[in-house]
């Protein structure tokens, strides 16, 4: 009965160690594959195969359980396409590519990144429209595309995001509107940063449902009509740009603002 016993917590014991083993190394096959179709990079990339992901430069790991929670390559010089088995590190929490010179649109396999709180992919070169399935992953509080070569209008999706905070999209090439409810579900959002692309239409009068709202940046686009005077209602706000649209009428900008 004893050594039935110990056979079965044996086997227990080898069952999650392999578990674990498989899982630390589904997170290694995605980030060779992540590397692999990286075409040049300038900085060593120390991630041997024999050392654990966790040590890898740019790679944070959970304490616990091992997996990768943070991959941080701002400005490693970085250049190729985004592979899609980046989205088998299904504990990421953070995912920073920023300042880099990558291409192609985002695969739409990072939508099973359901932990991921920021996903900075900011000053580089992706083209094609904004990922609608963004605006499914359930915990985003950062999304940062600025400075890319992104085309077509900011998905609806995207303000859907209940948990979201910023969204900072300027410097591409979105056209399109603001949805009229844009602010409905929203309401933690701090900073909106759309300035220079070709977005228009009337800023949404809903706009004062974004109460926390503390940064609005709308300039060089193509936004016309009325400033809504619900933007007087944002207590937070401090730091707003309009310039350079398609005409403003109806409010004194200077004796308001
Ligand atoms: C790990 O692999 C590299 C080659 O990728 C080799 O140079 C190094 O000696 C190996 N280290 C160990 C500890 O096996
Ligand atoms: C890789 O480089 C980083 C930063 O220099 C260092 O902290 C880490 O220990 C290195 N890892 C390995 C496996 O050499
Ligand atoms: C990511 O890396 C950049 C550059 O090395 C650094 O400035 C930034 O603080 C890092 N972010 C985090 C969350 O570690
Ligand atoms: C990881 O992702 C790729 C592509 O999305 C897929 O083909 C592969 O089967 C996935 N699973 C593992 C465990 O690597
Ligand atoms: C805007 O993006 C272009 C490339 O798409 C870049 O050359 C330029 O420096 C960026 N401007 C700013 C202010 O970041
Ligand atoms: C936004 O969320 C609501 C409720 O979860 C859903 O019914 C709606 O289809 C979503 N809209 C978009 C554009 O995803
Ligand atoms: C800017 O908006 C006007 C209407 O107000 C429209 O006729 C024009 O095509 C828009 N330009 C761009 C570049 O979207
Ligand atoms: C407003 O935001 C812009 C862009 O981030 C920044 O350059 C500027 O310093 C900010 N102004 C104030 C008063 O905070
Ligand atoms: C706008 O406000 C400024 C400062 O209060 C005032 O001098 C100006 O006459 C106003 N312009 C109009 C068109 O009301």
């Amino acid at each position: 009965m004893e050594s039935l016993m110990f056979s079965f917590a044996l086997s227990i014991l080898l069952l999650s160690s392999f578990t674990l083993s498989f899982d630390s190394s589904t997170d290694q096959n995605a980030l060779v594959s992540f590397k692999n179709s990286i075409i040049s990079h300038p900085y060593a990339f120390n991630w041997s195969q024999n050392t654990s992901v966790c040590d890898w430069i740019g790679v944070s790991c959970g304490l616990k359980h091992h997996r990768v929670t943070a991959l941080n390559l701002s400005g490693f010089g970085l250049a190729g396409t985004i592979a899609p088995h980046l989205g088998n590190l299904t504990f990421l929490r953070y995912l920073d590519i920023s300042s880099n010179s990558f291409t192609g649109s985002l695969p739409s396999e990072l939508s099973k990144l359901r932990r991921l709180k920021v996903m900075n992919a900011g000053i580089n070169s992706f083209t094609g429209e904004i990922p609608p399935w963004l605006g499914s992953l359930p915990q985003l509080e950062a999304l940062n595309l600025y400075s890319n070569q992104l085309s077509g209008s900011i998905p609806h999706a995207i303000f859907n995001v209940s948990s979201i905070r910023e969204i900072e999209i300027g410097n591409n090439s979105l056209s399109g509107m603001l949805p009229s409810d844009m602010c409905n579900n929203t309401p933690n959002i701090k900073i909106l940063s759309l300035e220079q692309n070709q977005i228009g239409g009337e800023i949404p009068s809903n706009i004062w449902k974004c109460t926390h709202l503390e940064m609005l940046s709308l300039s060089y686009n193509n936004f016309s009509g009325n400033i809504p005077r619900e933007i007087g209602r944002l207590a937070f706000l401090s730091n707003m740009s309009l310039g350079y649209n398609n005409g403003f009428g109806g409010i004194n900008i200077s004796s308001s603002f």
